[in-house]
């Protein structure tokens, strides 16, 4: 069944929407009438989503691309265009196993870099890909890629502890570039969240999870085709590369 659409109300859909930013971006759109796709690795457990009144709530791991295949079947499915991608999902070196405090160039184990660039950057590109024909049906459509200003060379030679997260952030803004390069239906912005309190984030962080998730929404709704390509921070204003 196709669901229906108006023009106020658009179509988005997030990644890791079962908790943190992606959940709280969901939640804060949900509230403003529009149609939320949340995107999660266990549709199950994704009661905190459930509880938000999504219009849908789709299956998907990015580091799977069987899963990411199925995911993109599956939206075709119920829709016939959507508006807004926010490719949210994204984990760091303590994702896998390892200290990411201990992960600086000389110390990492290299596969940890290629797994964690695999998830973080290859599967939010191949998300995009897979679900390319419902963005160039939207109106207005918009990729939202999230960086970091740890994927940002002047931040990230700051703040190198963990080239793993780091090299994924920066080849995540890389795409978002070259996607808008090649494909001008699209707008493909990389964002940097803030430094946000989440289980990500942690305690230690400066932002709250709703003054960060808050400020993205207001940018993101106001991103149009003249924004694409470019890198911007929670509040809309311009990030360095
Ligand atoms: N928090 C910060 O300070 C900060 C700063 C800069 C950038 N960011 C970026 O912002 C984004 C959101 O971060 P967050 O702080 O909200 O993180 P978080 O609280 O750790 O949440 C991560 C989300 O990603 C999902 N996820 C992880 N691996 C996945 C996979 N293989 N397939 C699908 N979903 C997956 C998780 O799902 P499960 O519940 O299934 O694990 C969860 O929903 C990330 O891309 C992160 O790199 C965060």
């Amino acid at each position: 069944m196709m669901y229906r659409y108006s023009m106020t109300s658009k179509r988005i859909v997030i990644t890791g929407a079962s908790r943190g930013i992606g959940l709280e971006m969901a939640k804060i759109l949900i509230g403003k009438g529009h149609s939320v796709y949340g995107a999660v690795r266990n549709p199950d457990g994704a009661n905190d989503l459930r509880e938000a009144g999504p219009t849908g709530i789709l299956q998907l791991d990015i580091g799977d691309q069987s899963s990411i295949d199925a995911f993109g079947q599956e939206l075709a499915s119920i829709t016939d265009g959507i508006d807004i991608l926010v490719n949210n999902a994204g984990i760091t070196s303590n994702d896998l196993g390892v200290n990411r405090r201990q992960c600086n160039p000389w110390e990492i184990d290299p596969a940890i870099v290629l797994e964690e660039t695999q998830i973080n950057a290859l599967g939010p590109m191949m998300v995009t890909r897979n679900v390319i024909s419902l963005l160039e049906a939207g109106n207005n459509p918009v990729v939202l890629n999230t960086s970091s200003q740890l994927g940002s060379m002047v931040i990230g030679a700051m703040m190198p502890s963990d080239v793993a997260y780091n090299v994924s952030k920066a080849a995540v803004n890389m795409i978002t570039v070259m996607s808008a390069s090649t494909n001008k239906n699209v707008a493909f912005v990389a964002l940097h969240p803030g430094w946000v309190k989440t289980d990500m984030g942690t305690d230690a962080a400066e932002m709250e999870v709703s003054d960060s998730a808050g400020a993205i929404v207001d940018s993101l709704l106001s991103l149009t085709i003249e924004d694409s390509g470019r890198f911007i921070r929670w509040d809309g204003t311009d990030h360095p590369w």
